[in-house]
């Protein structure tokens, strides 16, 4: 079509497949709901606010909260619908999109939307963080380097040190590292005192895990002042909703219920993990998440025998590297009996 960029020929849609099923765990969601006494604190504050009216330009009362949360100057502190978005506008402003082959695909997928060009670097021997090669990547052409850390689809945890050296590195070459914790509450990691000391180093953090908001669709972006600007400038103005204002307060309100949850998803975690490493065909590796990425002889089977019992994972085969592989969410102990029995079943 002659009025869109060309580049947009290359553009497809998010790889993501729906399926009904009982058990849901093919989306890292917090298996839990936002507790319900705080929902009907989020309710009656709904209802409180004008719907006529537009909320601030960018959610200014919910950045001074999560500054506050957070422990981050407010002018730092970017608010979107969801991370995805902060990873758009980051692929937006970059000059080049770098990640690790395999990694969380809406990098790459902001990449090609945004026409940046796009380079991937593959992780090394058990998932390891490869450090070199994106030091390297770097070198050649400094851009916005994204390292989910936990890895994602892996669970795989990288080790402080080398994200330190990428964080020098892209000092050094005025380039950007954005450390994506939108796990690192299932890890107890933090990458904030890194970036408090580098302004090339910004923190990417989520409300739809740990949380338990995911069908809010709020994320944040700790960064530098400058970073921050331009992001917020390549976000749409009011783009946080009132009622999503209003929810994100109530939580940021009351964050006491997070620690319980993340301590039940860790415990239910390990009791996957060690249930699964059982298995006579399946191979689960260790994860710092509230996932588990597992290999199987044909992950195309190892799917339709799980949804056939009613338990929905989520196949990641057509990732290089990743042959054979599912990821399953960690659920309730109910959800997660239900896919043991169903896993061992013949
Ligand atoms: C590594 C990683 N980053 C970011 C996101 C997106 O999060 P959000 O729901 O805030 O858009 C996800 C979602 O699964 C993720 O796995």
């Amino acid at each position: 079509m002659n009025a869109f960029k060309p580049h947009l020929a290359a553009v497809a849609d998010y790889p993501y497949s729906k399926f009904d099923a009982r058990v849901k765990l093919d989306q890292n969601e917090s298996p839990e709901d936002f507790p319900a006494e705080l929902k009907a604190r989020a309710v009656e504050r709904i209802a409180s606010v004008s719907w006529n009216r537009y909320p601030e330009l960018h959610a200014e009362d919910v950045r001074a909260a999560i500054a506050r949360h957070e422990g981050w100057p407010e002018e730092g502190v970017v608010v979107s619908p969801g991370s995805n978005l902060l990873v758009l506008a980051l692929a937006e402003a970059a000059a080049s999109v770098i990640d690790t082959a395999p990694a969380f695909p809406y990098y790459k997928g902001a990449a090609v939307a945004s026409g940046t060009p796009y380079r991937a670097v593959p992780l090394g021997d058990g998932f390891a963080l490869p450090t070199a090669g994106l030091l390297a990547a770097l070198d050649a052409a400094p851009g916005v380097l994204f390292v989910p850390n936990p890895h994602g689809p892996t669970g795989r945890l990288f080790d402080a040190a080398d994200l330190a050296a990428l964080g020098e590195r892209a000092r050094a070459r005025d380039a950007l590292l954005v450390v994506d914790e939108a796990y690192h509450a299932f890890a107890g990691t933090d990458a904030r005192p890194l970036a408090r000391g580098n302004p090339n180093v910004a923190v990417l953090r989520t409300f739809s895990k740990s949380w338990c908001l995911g069908g809010i669709r709020a994320g944040y972006l700790l960064a530098s002042p400058k970073v921050a600007a331009v992001a917020r400038a390549l976000l749409p103005p009011f783009c946080i909703p009132a009622h999503t204002g209003a929810i994100l307060l109530t939580a940021l309100e009351s964050p006491g219920y997070v620690a319980p949850l993340l301590a039940r998803i860790r415990a239910e975690r390990d009791r996957l993990l060690a249930e699964l490493w059982k298995h006579p065909e399946w191979k689960p590796w260790p994860s710092a998440s509230n996932f588990i990425l597992v290999r199987t002889k044909d992950a195309k089977a190892a799917h339709a025998k799980l949804l056939a019992a009613g338990i929905l994972v989520r196949r990641q085969d057509h990732y290089p590297g990743l042959e054979g592989c599912v990821r399953v969410s960690v659920g309730t102990p109910a959800e997660n009996d239900a896919l043991l029995r169903a896993a061992f079943s013949s």
